[in-house]
């Protein structure tokens, strides 16, 4: 917002977070938002601060505050969002727009547009979900594909969506299409589009088991069925299946939420898509122990990747993070690398070994298990691994790497949906 041109104050109630966004160290790695921190924090328009007082002098005030899944549950915990809603009231004025950005159950918005209505201190609630992916968050944050406003009917929800036109007038000026609803409508906007990905993913890992027991390779079955232009190539890559901090929990909030309507068929099929992407780690795991000779106890295992994602430290729900855990708990003598999430991972699982480099991971490895596509992995030489390495496997959890090459070199090579042996 401050690259845009506005004067920001961004809260948080972890004074940690707050000393190290003041001193422009942003507190996870995000492409280009180091840059951006430290630019914003010159100009003088961005400042951070734990004092709710702060936000007396703005007009516009975004809730963006995590929504994580309940401790054992599949809902949402909103404990977060009332905290914020409850600590902006007192500072509120006439005119003040409240905006929620964070992912929530449907019906949320209106329990809190209520809440807001009875402080009685004149400012209202839009709902404006925040579609960015992690390792594009910049770019997706400055150029948005679309804007969504949820706003209540009449002249307020009008006088919102002015308000919002001008936070957001660069990327209207360049004709990012604009939904203006009704906040469940904008509410649901967000979860249905997490739950559409979530279920296009799952679809093709889905196509991967019977690939893998029929002899097809998803691979080449997911570029032909991307060609139908209704359909599309993108979010059809098979593999270790999806994680990070929104669609899983997203997806199972979205079911949590439906249940409570009475309405749990509607979305049943997410609790499927939910269980294929489950099932596609333990395929991994079992590929690795199949491969090993029926165990991988002992065996030294390089894996490479532990974030969610490329460009990412995020290791929320990661699905390369739980091949790691399980491989270990089975008595692999497991080593891991990551570019990024090394420290996030430790945290989680200090059980777990870490290597400096890529190249110290699979030194004197038995099997090498890729299970995030960082572009380091994908440049890996199949010979010169093939040099410090002990044995000869590499399983290809994320279908990123040269088949063809890491063949060539002499690996047996195996990958999620795909033929294990050349034609
Ligand atoms: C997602 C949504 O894309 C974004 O719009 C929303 O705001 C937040 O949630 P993000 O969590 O950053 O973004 O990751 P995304 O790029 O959607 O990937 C999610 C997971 O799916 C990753 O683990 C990724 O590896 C996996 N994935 C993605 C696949 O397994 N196959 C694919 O074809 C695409």
């Amino acid at each position: 917002m401050a690259e845009l041109g506005h004067e920001v104050v961004g809260v948080d109630v972890d004074p940690i977070k707050i000393a190290n966004l003041s001193a422009g160290r942003a507190p996870f790695f995000e492409p280009g938002l180091g840059e951006m921190l430290t630019k914003a924090n010159a100009s003088g328009r961005l400042r951070f601060s734990t004092a709710m007082a702060d936000v007396a002098d703005s007009t516009v005030h975004f809730i963006a505050v995590g929504t994580p899944q309940k401790h054992g549950g599949n809902a949402a915990d909103l404990s977060y969002v009332n905290a914020a809603l409850d600590g902006l009231i007192p500072f509120l004025k006439e005119g003040d727009l409240v905006v929620g950005k964070s992912t929530v159950p449907v019906g949320t918005a209106a329990d809190l547009a209520a809440k807001l209505a009875a402080s009685a201190t004149g400012a209202t609630l839009a709902w404006n979900p925040e579609f960015l992916r992690e390792g594009f968050a910049v770019q997706d944050t400055i150029s948005p594909d679309r804007l969504v406003y949820g706003v209540q009917e009449g002249p307020k929800g009008l006088q919102a969506k002015a308000i919002l036109d001008n936070v957001y007038a660069v990327a209207l000026s360049n004709e990012t299409p604009l939904v203006v609803s009704d906040y469940a409508t904008a509410e649901l906007v967000k979860v249905a589009a997490n739950a559409f990905l979530a279920t296009k993913i799952s679809f093709i890992n889905a196509m991967a088991e019977i690939a893998e027991a029929t002899g097809a390779d998803v691979t080449k079955l997911a570029d032909a069925i991307g060609h139908d232009n209704r359909i599309g190539r993108r979010f059809l890559n098979a593999g270790v299946g999806f994680g990070g901090g929104c669609l899983p929990k997203d997806i199972r909030a979205f079911t949590a939420r439906a249940e409570e309507l009475g309405l749990g068929e509607s979305v049943a099929f997410l609790k499927e898509v939910d269980s294929i992407n489950l099932r596609r780690r333990q395929r991994a795991v079992a590929m690795a122990t199949e491969s090993l000779g029926g165990s991988v106890n002992g065996r030294r295992i390089a894996v490479l990747g532990l974030a969610f994602k490329p460009n990412s430290d995020d290791v929320r729900d990661s699905p390369a993070l739980d091949v790691a855990v399980q491989l270990k708990g089975l008595g692999g003598d497991v080593i891991c690398h990551d570019p990024e999430a090394m420290a996030n991972a430790r945290s989680k699982h200090p059980q777990l070994s870490f290597a400096d480099s890529a190249a110290d991971a699979v030194t004197g490895a038995d099997a090498i298990i890729v299970v995030t596509e960082w572009d380091e992995y994908k440049q890996l030489d199949p010979a010169a691994v093939g040099e410090i390495a002990q044995g000869s496997l590499v399983i290809d959890g994320r279908n990123c790497l040269d088949m063809a090459a890491w063949r060539e070199a002499g690996w047996e090579y195996r990958s999620m949906g795909r033929p294990d042996h050349d034609r």
